[in-house]
């Protein structure tokens, strides 16, 4: 089961990660599933990772690193524990790039698409998308990046994209409205009742 977390910069999707970790944990067992991120998981995406929210870059150049980041990742880390039948939760994926890149820095969404099918990225099974009023979100963000420092209109731009991602595929996403008005124990009790009565 691949499971991911998405939303704007100071949605809360790291607690929410962590949380649900943390449930699998104790009814699967520790061994049985995986906790990683994105930008990042591997040795080679972690390193990447410092570069990529720094350097200001052409949004294709970014595009192209970050489908490189992503092939590693799914490649050495993802792919072989999903074969082992693990859980594993993913902090930001594929969505975000379509968000961020795609939505907020207008790339070709068919090039994003069309790069991601080429080499063949999974789909996730379940993606939680954590929907939060830009400035309350920007407000609580913690270790800014280059993103956090682009305006509203950008982050207004990436927020749709996330809404319009769960419009076209309702199967796939449960989206968590109104986070800016719940704490996170509220947060956390909509996702495991969405994986309880998934069946997950
Ligand atoms: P994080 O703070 O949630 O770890 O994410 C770091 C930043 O990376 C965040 O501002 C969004 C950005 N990002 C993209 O722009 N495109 C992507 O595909 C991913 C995975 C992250």
């Amino acid at each position: 089961m691949f499971i991911t977390f998405e939303g704007i910069d100071g949605s809360g999707k790291t607690t929410q990660s962590e949380l649900l970790a943390n449930h699998f944990k104790q009814i699967r067992g520790e061994n049985n599933m995986i906790l990683t991120r994105e930008p990042g998981g591997t040795d080679f995406a972690e390193k990447a990772r410092g570069i990529l929210l720094k350097d200001d870059v052409d949004p294709v150049s970014e595009l192209l690193l970050l489908v490189s980041m992503r092939y590693e990742h799914v490649k050495k880390l993802i792919l072989p524990a999903l074969k082992e039948g693990k859980t594993v939760i993913c902090d930001r994926f594929i969505d975000s790039t379509i968000a961020y890149q795609g939505y907020g820095l207008e790339v070709d969404l068919e090039l994003i698409r069309d790069l991601h099918k080429l080499v063949k990225i999974i789909r996730p099974d379940t993606t939680f998308i954590l929907d939060i009023d830009v400035k309350v979100g920007l407000s609580r963000a913690k270790d800014k990046n280059k993103y956090e420092e682009m305006n509203i209109n950008f982050y207004n731009k990436v927020r749709k994209g996330f809404q319009e991602i769960a419009i076209k595929e309702p199967d796939r996403c449960n989206v968590i409205t109104e986070v800016e008005a719940k704490d996170n124990n509220q947060v956390y009790s909509e996702v495991i009742n969405k994986i309880t009565s998934a069946g997950i």
